[in-house]
């Protein structure tokens, strides 16, 4: 086939460039810009709104269609007809498991749930109201310290074995994060649960009496588990692949991503969303807040709304919108919240900057309301999202490390000081 090419005609370089044209499975064909370098120009793309980072198979989004594929997979049939550990798994190798598959991938993640008991004692250093984000920096990052067995990142095996660690511990770690706070004794995991109901187990379980967990309750937070697997090149995810080019260990790199994941703008919105809506009050209020977020003097943003990527519905947005229906139908509850949240929804839907710009609920504006309803506060909801986005951020980790690459380091379009001399300070 004939490699397409674009033609670069640049002033002051008396050539046209020729720049290699590649393209994907699916989406956008991408300009080959490395040869710019050599030329002595460099390409600018702040934000990198329109800059492939890599080459990947694991996730497809199409922002305009609302389209999310795992490995080729809907989102939506994962959602429906999949469990957590078994998109880790397709996210991991590429191919849904078959039943011995899958029994053994269930089984080594339920047999890694148990963290190191000197572990614990890193939590005694936090002051009680400590964010969660903030322990879970620290104690990821600190599962390097404990796991020497498995840090050659050239080792395919020690690769592998980090994977299990990170997705069968970050469920304990996170649930004690919650304990910490609330002054309750750490829940050990259980085995013969499954992963979510093991979640929900270590969260509101206690030694003095049989944990009893609502199934109904268990598969939505298995689902919002799925929702949250991987998101191809997000910010976070891009902030583990840096991590990761350096030949940093697995666990940094993971801490790492959690680290970005904390932003308002990112994995914090859900948080964000809750704290608005508070913020927010009563849907008499709505048209005010509606006003703020179109005030471009105003850096009050509708949190729950608009993606880089998404200029259509979310389609995660749209099946957490169902589980959140049937959460709080089987609960009983009619959280005003939630009210609020569906009549904000309708009234930013309307409005034509909202159309005009295309802002969407994403994933992030019903998954607040879903963890508020099971009882899980505020703090922990992006706790939650870390721990459902390590398998992606392992995943594509472990696809950069496992094929070619090179250091992450990008370049500047440099507006400082020309060269200078020192001056003496007697004379400034
Ligand atoms: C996640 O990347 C991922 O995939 C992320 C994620 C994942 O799974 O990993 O999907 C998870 O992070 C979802 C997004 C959660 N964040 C929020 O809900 C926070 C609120 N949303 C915004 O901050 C914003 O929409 C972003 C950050 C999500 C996207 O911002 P962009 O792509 O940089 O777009 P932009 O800021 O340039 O906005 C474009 C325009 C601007 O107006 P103009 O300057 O063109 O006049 O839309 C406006 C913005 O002011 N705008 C909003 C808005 N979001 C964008 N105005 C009001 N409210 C908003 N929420």
């Amino acid at each position: 086939m004939v490699e397409k090419k674009a033609q670069l005609k640049i002033e002051g370089i008396n050539k046209t460039l020729e720049l290699p044209i590649h393209s994907g499975t699916l989406g956008p064909d991408v300009i080959d810009v490395r040869s710019l370098t050599a030329e002595g120009i460099f390409t600018y793309d702040p934000g990198f709104v329109s800059t492939a980072s890599c080459e990947s198979k694991i996730t497809f989004i199409d922002g305009d269609k609302g389209i999310l594929l795992h490995r080729g997979y809907p989102i939506d049939q994962l959602a429906s007809k999949s469990d957590y550990l078994e998109t880790c798994y397709l996210l991991l190798y590429g191919e849904l498991p078959n039943k011995p598959q899958k029994e053994e991938f269930d089984g080594i993640i339920m047999n890694h749930t148990m963290i190191h008991e000197q572990l614990t004692h890193f939590y005694n250093g936090f002051r009680r109201d400590a964010h969660p984000m903030a322990v879970m920096c620290g104690v990821v990052g600190a599962l390097s310290a404990f796991y020497h067995d498995s840090l050659d990142i050239n080792d395919e095996r020690h690769r592998e074995i980090a994977a299990f660690r990170l997705i069968a511990k970050m469920p304990t770690l996170a649930a004690m994060c919650y304990k910490y706070v609330i002054g309750q004794p750490f829940m050990y995991p259980r085995n013969d649960l499954d992963y979510a109901s093991n979640f929900l187990h270590m969260m509101f379980g206690v030694p003095s009496e049989p944990t009893e967990v609502n199934p109904i309750i268990a598969k939505a937070m298995d689902k919002i588990f799925i929702l949250h697997a991987d998101h191809e090149q997000n910010a976070s995810t891009s902030t583990v692949r840096l991590a990761g080019s350096s030949g940093a260990n697995p666990f940094a790199c993971i801490a790492a991503g959690i680290a970005a994941l904390w932003g308002p703008a990112h994995g914090g919105a859900n948080e964000a969303v809750l704290n608005m809506l508070d913020e927010i009050g009563d849907v008499s209020n709505v048209d005010k807040f509606i006003a703020k977020a179109k005030d471009k003097n105003d850096p009050f943003r509708l949190m729950g709304f608009g993606h880089r990527v998404y200029k259509n519905f979310d389609p995660r947005a749209k099946v957490m919108r169902e589980t959140c229906h049937e959460v709080l139908k089987e609960l009983g509850s009619n959280d005003p919240m939630l009210e609020l949240a569906m009549k904000l929804e309708d009234i930013a839907r309307s409005d034509s900057y909202f159309i005009e710009k295309k802002l969407y609920p994403n994933v992030d504006f019903y998954s607040g309301i879903i963890l508020k309803a099971i009882g899980i506060p505020t703090s922990m909801f992006t706790v939650i999202f870390a721990l459902a986005r390590t398998v992606g951020w392992i995943a594509h980790w472990n696809e950069m490390i496992s094929g070619s690459y090179k250091i992450g380091r990008p370049r500047q379009l440099y507006t400082g000081e020309a060269k200078r001399d020192h001056i003496p300070i007697e004379e400034r």
